[in-house]
Order: C-alpha cells, then sequence, then structure tokens
C-alpha cells in the first residue's frame, strides 16, 4: 500500500463546489489503484476508454459492457457523476461499422443505421445515470482549407453525420448534456473551425449543448491568451463549456528528450504557474464552465508516458507519482480560496 498524504490534504472538488465538477478520466486499473485518490479529490469521472465503440461493441451482435458497468457502479457507491465518452470519433471504432457483409464499404443508410442502434443501445443503457455525453469526438480537421477531418463517417454518411449523432443521442437520453470535443481547441485556426461547425449545428435546431475542450496543454502552449479567446468565442455561441481531458506536458511538443527520471524544479514551478493560470481563468467563466476533467488523477498513470516520445515519462498532474500534492495541487488550492 502507498502511502498517500493526498487523503489529508483539503479535496480539490469541495474547494470548487459552488464552481464546477472536478473530474478524472479512469480505467478499470486506476480504479484500483488509485482509489483513495479518485474518491477524495474528484466528484466526477469519465472512461478513459472503456466507453468508446470498439470497447463496447467489437462486433455487430455482440456489446461488452463489463468494464464500463463497473465504472458507473464506482461512482454510485462513491456518489460521483460520470462524463460520457464518446459516442462518435474516427478513432477506436472497429472495421466492422464500415463493411457491409462482403467486406465492401457499407451505405449511407446502413452506417447511420448502425450508428443509431450504438448510440440508442449505449446512451439508454445509462440513462439518467450519465449527465453529459461527448457525442462527436475530434471531427474538424488540423489542416489548413478544410474544415471536416477525413474520415470513413465523413466519407460514408457525408457532414450530416454529425448532426445525425446528436439527433440520436437526445432522442435515447433528452435529459443529457450533449457535447462536440476536440483538441488544439484554443489554436486561433483551428478554434474558427470548431467555432463555424457548432454554429452550422445551433443554425440547424441540433441538440448539441455544450463543447468540450480537451485541453491538452503543455508548460508554454497554449498561450493563456489565446484560451481566453477561445472560451469567449465558444461562450458567445450560447455553449456549455467543459474542461475534458486537461493535462500539463513538461514537454513541449518538440522537446524530444528522453533522459529525465523526474521533472526538475524548474519544470514543476512552471506547471504550477500554468494551472493557477488555467484554473483562475476557469474561475472567471465559471457561468459557463460546469465541469473540468483531467486526463488522469496522478503522475503514476498517463497516456502521455511513452508519447509521443517512446521510453520517455512525463508528470502532468496535481499529484505525483505517490499520490501526494505537487505545487501544481497547491497553486490550484489557492486560486480556489482567491
Ligand atoms: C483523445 C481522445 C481521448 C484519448 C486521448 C489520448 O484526446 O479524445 O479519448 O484517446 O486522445 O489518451
Amino acid at each position: 500500500m502507498v502511502y498517500s498524504r493526498s487523503d489529508v490534504s483539503p479535496r480539490l472538488h469541495e474547494a470548487f463546489g459552488q464552481q464546477f465538477l472536478i473530474g478524472a478520466a479512469v480505467n478499470p486499473k486506476t480504479l484500483v489503484t488509485q482509489r483513495e485518490l479518485l474518491t477524495h479529490h474528484f466528484n466526477s469521472i469519465t472512461a478513459e476508454n472503456e466507453m468508446k465503440f470498439e470497447s463496447l461493441h467489437p462486433a455487430e451482435d455482440r456489446y461488452t459492457f463489463t468494464d464500463a458497468d463497473r465504472l458507473m457502479a464506482f461512482a454510485k457507491a462513491n456518489g460521483m457523476a460520470v462524463r460520457g465518452h464518446t459516442l462518435v470519433w474516427h478513432n477506436q471504432t472497429p472495421n466492422w461499422v464500415f463493411e457491409d457483409r462482403s467486406g465492401g464499404v457499407v451505405d449511407r443508410e446502413a452506417l447511420l443505421t448502425r450508428m443509431k442502434s450504438h448510440i440508442e443501445t449505449v446512451v439508454s443503457r445509462y440513462k439518467g445515470n450519465i449527465y453529459a455525453w461527448d457525442v462527436v469526438n475530434e471531427a474538424v480537421s488540423d489542416r489548413g482549407g478544410e474544415l471536416l477531418r477525413p474520415s470513413k463517417w465523413l466519407d460514408i454518411a457525408g457532414e450530416n453525420f454529425i448532426a445525425k449523432a446528436f439527433e440520436y443521442a437526445h432522442a435515447a437520453d433528452p435529459g443529457a448534456l450533449l457535447f462536440y470535443n476536440d483538441y488544439n481547441e484554443s489554436v486561433p485556426e483551428k478554434r474558427e473551425k470548431i467555432f463555424a461547425l457548432v454554429k452550422s449545428l445551433k443554425e440547424k435546431d441540433v441538440p448539441i449543448h455544450g463543447i468540450g475542450l480537451q485541453a491538452h496543454w503543455n508548460l508554454e502552449h497554449p498561450s493563456v491568451d489565446d484560451i481566453r479567446q477561445a472560451i469567449e468565442r465558444y461562450v458567445g455561441l450560447g455553449m456549455k463549456l467543459h474542461i475534458t481531458e486537461l493535462d500539463v506536458s513538461v514537454f513541449q511538443h518538440d522537446d524530444r528528450r528522453t533522459d529525465l527520471e523526474a521533472p526538475t524544479e524548474e519544470m514543476l514551478a512552471r506547471q504550477a504557474e500554468r494551472y493557477s493560470q488555467f484554473f483562475q481563468l476557469f474561475k472567471v467563466y465559471s457561468e459557463s464552465i460546469t465541469s473540468v476533467t483531467f486526463w488522469g488523477a496522478a503522475d503514476d498513470y498517463t497516456w502521455l508516458d511513452n508519447f509521443p516520445v517512446r521510453g520517455r515519462k512525463n508528470w502532468p498532474f496535481l499529484f505525483d507519482r505517490e499520490h501526494n500534492p505537487k505545487p501544481s495541487y497547491w497553486n490550484v488550492m489557492d486560486i480556489a480560496r482567491s
């Protein structure tokens, strides 16, 4: 048993109780290894992978709900909210979805029927217990001159696949908040594309309630100013905002070093400064920002280990590998109390 000071430090979610939920992405392993930390500091969880298409629906006539159900039971037992992630995405979606019985490309009607059936089954199962869903993930392109990312969904069903996904989700649970979720959400060029997409959905009366800012950020990027402008722009559409996948990598995008065994003091100080700026902003916009979810909980486990650089560890969270609060945690608590 790892000795953990996290359970004697003030609870993060209580500190922000008047502002927003504090969430963490979890998986079957961290639900065990981070149990104390999760139940002490967080009041919302999200499945890192267990509610994605490939996890829940590996074959047309087969659903696998065991891990997702366990996560739901954990949330219920500990009085936590659950954000659903994610219904329609170009990644982690099995090939059968896009193929007909002879292995060719499925036609548009059949693809939309499959999407509808998947969404109905999944959203209905957790109706009333998942308060918000990432309905469509990462449909916008990072490349200049192109609004939507090329994908099988787009190729086969056309751009309307996005609106359809929201309609099906809304029909399955009219009480759930429905989000469009994406990364590079604060990069001005992509921000404008996300804005244009969501605006067009609203104009068509598509049932969309919010924008998820993934917030995979680092020590320098994006600038606080770019984040503020993105928030302003999205709020201007009347959308609720969720910060959905927050982490702060200690490495710049083009930094490839692999020699560090622990974060440097400078990194920890800069990370704490960044977290402080972010939570200051989140507080200012807390009328619109109703949930802040980290893409993990503590530095013992992060998807950024070995990605995008193999053999490299990262330390992106408020709690260290032993679940002790880092300078970032104390800074965030100072903002909560300010
Ligand atoms: C994206 C997805 C997440 C997750 C991360 C990497 O941000 O939305 O579900 O896969 O990539 O862990």
